[in-house]
C-alpha cells in the first residue's frame, strides 16, 4: 500500500481536490474537519468527481456530468445513471497532515 501526505491547510473545508496518485485519481474531500477519499473517476464515464458538488449533510459528492451522487463513506452511487461504486480509500489526519492510503 502507498500513501500520500498533504498539509491539512491545503484542503479548504467544503472543497475537493484531485490527487493524481492512481490511474483514475483520488478525490479527497473535506467537510469541516472530516476527510474522505474516494476514486475520482465517476463509474459512469470518465469524469472527475472532484469537480462535482459536495453535499455536506448527506456526505455525498455529485458528478457534474449526469448528476449521480456518490457516498463519500462507502463509494456507492445514490442515484442513476451510475450503478457501480467507486473505490474508497483510507484517510487519516496525523498532526497537520492528511494521509491518504491507496
Ligand atoms: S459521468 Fe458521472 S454520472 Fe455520468
Amino acid at each position: 500500500m502507498s500513501e500520500i501526505r498533504i498539509p491539512v491547510s491545503d484542503v479548504k473545508p467544503g472543497t475537493a481536490v484531485r490527487l493524481d496518485v492512481t490511474a483514475g485519481g483520488v478525490c479527497l474531500v473535506r467537510i469541516e474537519d472530516s476527510f474522505y477519499a474516494i476514486g475520482d473517476r465517476c463509474s459512469h464515464a470518465n469524469v472527475s468527481l472532484s469537480e462535482g458538488q459536495i453535499d455536506p449533510d448527506e456526505r455525498w459528492i455529485e458528478c457534474w456530468k449526469h448528476g449521480s451522487a456518490f457516498s463519500l463513506e462507502d463509494g456507492q452511487p445514490q442515484s442513476l445513471p451510475a450503478v457501480a461504486p467507486v473505490p474508497v480509500y483510507e484517510v487519516v489526519v496525523e498532526g497537520d497532515e492528511v494521509v491518504v492510503r491507496y
